[in-house]
C-alpha cells in the first residue's frame, strides 16, 4: 500500500507493508538512524520522534497511524536554536554520555520547555518517567533540563 506523509518537512510517499512500524520505515528506508530502537515496546524513549508535533515512540506507531502525519526526527530537530539550547543545558550537567538515548530525552526536554522556560523538578521528573537512560541518572537529567531552561531564557532575552 502506498502511504503518503510529510517527514522533516517533505512530503514523501512509501509503498509499505501493513506490519511496519515506523522506527523501521526511518531507519531503514530514509537512513534516519538517530531513531534508536532498544526496548521497541513503548517504555524507553530511545525511539522518539515528533508526530504531528507530539512527542510518541516509533516503535509502536504502526505504519496505518503514519498515513498523512507530520514526522519530525532528531536530524531535523538538531538544526534548531531550540535544540542547541536542550544539548548544551545536558553537557553542561554530564547528562550526555553514549547518545544512545538522546532523541528521546532532547524531545521530552523540548515539549517541557516550550510550555514553560523555569520548570519545576517535579515537573522534569514526571515528564521523563517514560525515558531510560543506562549512562546517567535522573538527577542529572533534571538540571540539564534547568539549565537549557536557563540558556533559552537568556538567549530569547526573558527573566
Ligand atoms: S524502543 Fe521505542 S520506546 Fe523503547
Ligand atoms: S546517554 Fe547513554 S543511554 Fe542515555
Amino acid at each position: 500500500m502506498i502511504v503518503p506523509f510529510t517527514l522533516n518537512g517533505s512530503t514523501v510517499f512509501i509503498d509499505a507493508n501493513s506490519g511496519e512500524r515506523l522506527v523501521n520505515i526511518l531507519r531503514k528506508r530514509f537512513n534516519l538512524t538517530g531513531t534508536k530502537e532498544s526496548c521497541g515496546a513503548g517504555h524507553c524513549g530511545s525511539c522518539t520522534v515528533l508526530m504531528n508535533n507530539k512527542p510518541v515512540p516509533s516503535c509502536i506507531i504502526s505504519v496505518f497511524q503514519v498515513r498523512d502525519a507530520e514526522i519530525v526526527t532528531i536530524e531535523e530537530f538538531s538544526k534548531t536554536a531550540d535544540y542547541q539550547d536542550i544539548i548544551q543545558g545536558f553537557e553542561q550537567a554530564g547528562a550526555i554520555m553514549c547518545g544512545y538515548c538522546n532523541a528521546g530525552k532532547i524531545f521530552i526536554a523540548q515539549r517541557i520547555l516550550e510550555k514553560n522556560m523555569k520548570p519545576a523538578r517535579d515537573e522534569i521528573k514526571e515528564m521523563f518517567a517514560g525515558n531510560l537512560c543506562r549512562c546517567t541518572s535522573i538527577e542529572n537529567i533534571i538540571a540539564g533540563v534547568k539549565l537549557a531552561g536557563a540558556i533559552r531564557r537568556k538567549r530569547k532575552n526573558v527573566r
